[in-house]
């Protein structure tokens, strides 16, 4: 679209050009990018961090007492311990804390990767199929035996460790791909496959994992559709609930549960599938899925601006629905301060020569490189013409990409590794998003609780913009009852009186648990306890958390 070349449109443009000379070379403008260029694994990063010194994780117990025990649950003796070896028959598939000081082997699956909760676990299994899961779930539940499902361990809402010494059973070992129609696009996975290893996977039959987050490296499919996750490319492959097909599912009486269907349309009954989904693990163990995937784009583009306020940014948001229509595959959304830790913690030169109140990060994915280009720079010149965006950078080739996207998807790691993070995971109408960012720095300003030598470093404000999904969080330099109660119930009070809800994409765990009534009414919770019944009557799933 031809836009007037007004003094500010050549400016803006101008300040483009220069930016991406600095590391430009001439490139295809729009090409395929392969997606792992912008993978963390966290699987390393985790045991990095906790020798760091100072990051010691408390217990959860000692950081919440109010949290009991329940007497209902056996404690592990050598005889449970027994049955779990004879049953699995690979011996590496027990790490067995009971016989013998397993504390190094165990202690990764007893930590959260806030460094926030710390469970007590003697005993990990790592089951290889459904049969082996449906043993072990089976002898828990005759004898009363409390689990916890764990998949890569990278919830963020202390869900996938124990909070006592429930068993974990952790589905690393079950991590195959069972197979994939390239004309129908169906995966069907065992549930520990990891994330990454999936999209590589269709990568190579010109597919595309449809879920896409900072965790990729560690988080298995299976963790994925447990804590309906949502992340990068929600606004353009839409929800698990969508695009999960069937589930191989284990129930607590160890009962097999096989609903791998591979049809896109079934109207035969309740789609029970879809209990299982956004569940955390509290009514069964997932050990198979059958997934939609997407035919993966052969150009991507990714841009970086910066804006002068969040209302230009709604402005931004609303022109790029209506240029870049189809093409569009995530718009999101960075606070200045969340920029600040980023670039505190990695050093990276900024992609902008300015600071801006707020930053975004525009992608495209389509499958004409050329007619994409053209929808892109239509929409540039105009949001810059119209003097909605003020500077802005367009990654000329797949390492700017993976720099670009690392300004945000870095922010996790940059603020979590001071000490901890107390975040908040929100949907409410977009126009008033960023409005609890500003109010929870004047709420804690005005407590004198942030700054130099006090507990929380800042409040920051980034998330998934294009689906209303604010990310709070405020990096703390420990954990703090003082910043805690600052913040809980007031926070749960803020998005309620906004019609919100208090988890967008992360989930309830043991974090949100006793806040649910902030988003559901009584009568949809009394539903959801029946549910949990129905399928879990001797309540041995997840105990002390969820619901
Ligand atoms: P875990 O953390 O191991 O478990 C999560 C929950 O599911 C637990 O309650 C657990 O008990 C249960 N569970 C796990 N596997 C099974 C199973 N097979 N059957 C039944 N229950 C099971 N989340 C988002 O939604 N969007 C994001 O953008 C996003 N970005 C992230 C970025 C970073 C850096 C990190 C650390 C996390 C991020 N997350 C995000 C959170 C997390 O990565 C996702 O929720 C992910 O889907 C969890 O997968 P996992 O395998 O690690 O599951
Ligand atoms: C993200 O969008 O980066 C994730 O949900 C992780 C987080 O909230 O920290
Ligand atoms: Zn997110």
């Amino acid at each position: 679209m031809a836009v007037p070349a007004s003094r500010s449109t050549v400016r803006a443009l101008r300040a483009l050009q220069k930016c991406t000379q600095q590391t430009v070379r001439v490139a295809p403008r729009a090409r395929y990018i392969p997606q792992h260029v912008r993978a963390f694994t966290l699987s390393t990063r985790r045991h990095e961090d906790h020798s760091e010194p100072g990051h010691d994780v408390k217990y959860t117990t000692d950081l919440y007492p109010e949290i009991k025990r329940d007497p209902k649950f056996s404690e592990l003796t050598q005889e449970h311990v027994d049955f779990f070896k004879k049953t699995l028959s690979d011996e590496s598939a027990v790490i067995d804390g009971l016989s013998k000081d397993a504390t190094d082997d165990i202690e990764p699956f007893n930590r959260d990767w806030m460094k926030k909760f710390r469970g007590r676990t003697k005993i990990v299994l790592k089951p290889k199929n459904a049969e082996e899961v449906s043993k072990i779930l089976k002898y828990c539940n005759d004898n009363m035996l409390a689990v916890v499902p764990q998949g890569g361990n990278s919830g963020l809402v202390g869900g996938s460790v124990p909070v006592f010494d429930e068993v974990v059973i952790n589905l690393t070992r079950m991590n195959k791909i069972r197979g994939f129609d390239d004309v129908s696009g169906i995966l069907v996975a065992d549930a520990g496959v990891i994330m990454e290893v999936a999209d590589n996977y269709l990568k190579e039959h010109g597919h595309v994992y449809p879920l896409d987050l900072g965790a990729k490296g560690s988080a298995q499919i299976g963790g994925n559709v447990a804590a309906n996750a949502g992340g990068l490319r929600f606004l353009r492959y839409g929800s698990l609930h969508g695009n999960v097909l069937g589930l191989e599912v284990v129930l607590p009486d160890g009962t097999i549960v096989d609903d791998l269907s591979k049809l896109r349309k079934n109207n035969t009954g309740y789609d029970l599938k879809q209990l299982f989904i956004g569940a955390e693990g509290t009514i069964g163990i997932i050990t198979g899925v059958s997934l939609q995937t997407p035919q993966r784009a052969k150009a991507v583009n990714v841009a970086y601006f910066g804006l002068e306020s969040y209302e230009k940014v709604q402005k931004a948001f609303k022109e790029a629905k209506m240029r870049l229509g189809e093409i569009l595959s995530a718009f999101e959304l960075m606070d200045a301060e969340s920029q600040k830790f980023v670039h505190n913690k990695t050093q990276m030169k900024r992609p902008l020569e300015g600071e801006y109140p707020f930053y975004c990060l525009v992608e495209t994915s389509g499958s004409n490189g050329e007619h994409d280009n053209e929808k892109l720079e239509a929409f540039l010149e105009h949001v810059m013409g119209e003097e909605i965006v003020t500077d802005g950078v367009v990654a000329q080739d797949d390492t700017q990409i993976a720099e670009l996207w690392s300004w945000r998807e870095g922010i996790t790691e940059a603020i979590g590794h001071n000490g901890g993070t107390y975040k908040y995971d929100l949907s409410i109408p977009i126009k008033d998003l960023y409005q609890l960012v500003e109010d929870t720095r004047e709420r804690l300003n005005s407590k004198n609780l942030i700054g130099d030598n006090k507990t929380a470093l800042g409040v920051v404000g980034f998330g998934h913009m294009g689906d209303a999904n604010l990310h709070l969080n405020i990096p703390v330099r420990q954990y703090d009852k003082e910043v805690e109660e600052a913040l809980e119930p007031w926070v749960y009070e803020w998005i309620q009186k906004r019609n919100g809800s208090i988890s967008a994409e992360h989930g309830l765990g043991i974090v949100k648990k006793k806040y649910i009534g902030y988003s559901k009414s009584p009568v949809m919770i009394e539903l959801m306890k029946q549910i949990k019944q129905l399928y879990d009557p001797k309540g041995i799933m997840m105990p002390y958390k969820y619901i």
